[in-house]
């Protein structure tokens, strides 16, 4: 999500005459965009800015925009501890965006150019459907910092997928929670039907579904059209139904395994995020975890340490000892790899399809890493067999 925040800024930054650089010294205005899921990555964000004020003093007319989730968070406080901030523009105020930098005196402005739709050249674009979320997990910041849930209009997300797809055959519709979308009853099926029948787009993915939203219509959709990729990052958060309900997940352990067991009889490989430590979470729950994983059969899966975050429910809670949570997470992490290794190994033998993201190399409809000697275009979508694989790659 703040990949795709991050490329609609750039773009109304062309608009105003600038460049794309990763060369610190080149630049006349850095743009950070910042997250603050958990307070590591704040952390970093703002160690970051913190070591840009040394930049910002070696070059007269330098500028830096502090911008995303942390910035909502932190609002003005961010500018009086780092007064090397310019602007500090709230995840809430994305929309805002060109408005502010007109406004800034900082930008002696009018815009210069006409304003690009794009300009990533990657094999995947990603286009947001919807922003914020209306869901309530007591661990989470998200709803803080981004706003209730506000689906995008059907017709401006087409628009953006036909612009799009003309340079890019993987689509990858973007929300924090994707499957909630709804627009005046235009619901997420309908929008994933109408995404694959724009003829240049090759392959659909879409990033969080929430389990909760998973309905009929949507596997149905899915059995129809072979263009939405049998790949699914379904956050599962905890395998005991008692932690669940303590994280408002709306879904208990055994909701999701069913879940999971139809969308692999639909060809689908799943992965999932987990939170390991969260306060009220015992041995008990923390095994039920590793049965549903083990059951559940992964494609791989990002495991977090639980970290509370100011103001939402579960940061009232005591925490459970640092070395327990550590603990618990390397014994998931171990799991982990085990199933991501198991589900490479699995596809040898089989026949997959491949999307090219360089000539000699690409991703599989279930989301695994291939990799051949011989060269296609990028682009290219191509049934391949699967011949060997060491467990990180198939071949
Ligand atoms: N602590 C740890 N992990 C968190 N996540 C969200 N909030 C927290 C938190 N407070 C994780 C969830 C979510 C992912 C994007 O980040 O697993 O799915
Ligand atoms: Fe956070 Fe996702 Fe829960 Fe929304 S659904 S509150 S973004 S964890």
């Amino acid at each position: 999500m703040n990949e795709a925040d991050s490329e609609e800024m750039l773009l109304h930054l062309f608009g105003f005459g600038y460049q794309k650089t990763s060369v610190l010294s080149e630049a006349d205005l850095v743009l950070i965009n910042t997250c603050t899921i958990r307070d590591h990555a704040e952390h970093r964000a703002l160690s970051y800015l913190g070591r840009l004020e040394k930049w910002k003093k070696e070059k007269q007319g330098r500028k830096i925009i502090f911008a995303g989730c942390a910035a909502e968070r932190l609002g003005k406080k961010v500018q009086k501890r780092f007064p090397q901030a310019d602007i500090v523009c709230g995840a809430k105020s994305l929309d805002k965006f060109p408005e502010i930098l007109e406004k800034s005196s900082l930008f002696n402005t009018e815009k210069t150019q006409d304003q690009p739709k794009e300009y990533n050249k990657k094999v995947t674009a990603q286009v947001s459907i919807m922003r914020g979320c209306s869901c309530k997990c007591s661990y989470c910041i998200v709803p803080y910092v981004r706003g209730e849930a506000r689906s995008i209009p059907p017709e401006i997300i087409l628009e953006n997928c036909t612009v799009k797809a003309q340079n890019h055959p993987e689509i990858m519709l973007l929300g924090q929670t994707v499957n909630a979308y709804n627009y005046k009853g235009f619901t997420f099926s309908k929008l994933l039907e109408e995404v694959c029948k724009i003829p240049q787009v090759k392959r659909v993915r879409f990033l969080s579904p929430h389990p909760v939203f998973i309905k009929e219509d949507f596997y149905k959709v899915v059995a129809d059209n072979k263009k939405i990729a049998r790949h699914l990052h379904l956050p599962l958060q905890s395998g005991s139904t008692k932690i669940l309900q303590d994280m408002k997940r709306l879904y208990s352990a055994e909701d999701y395994l069913q879940i999971v067991k139809n969308l692999k009889q639909l060809g689908f490989l799943i992965s999932t995020d987990i939170i390991v430590g969260y306060p009220t979470e015992t041995e008990e729950d923390f095994n039920q975890t590793l049965n549903l994983v083990k059951k559940c059969g992964f494609s791989f899966a990002y495991c977090f340490k639980f970290s509370p975050r100011l103001g939402t429910p579960a940061a009232e809670l005591k925490e459970i000892s640092q070395e327990i949570v550590e603990k618990r997470l390397n014994i998931l992490l171990n799991e982990i790899r085990e199933c991501s290794f198991n589900a490479y190994k699995n596809c040898v033998g089989k026949k997959e399809e491949i999307l090219f993201e360089t000539k000699t190399s690409g991703r599989t409809s279930g989301n695994l890493w291939y990799r051949t000697s011989a060269q296609r275009d990028i682009g290219t979508l191509e049934q391949v067999l699967i011949k060997e694989s060491n467990g990180k790659i198939l071949k």
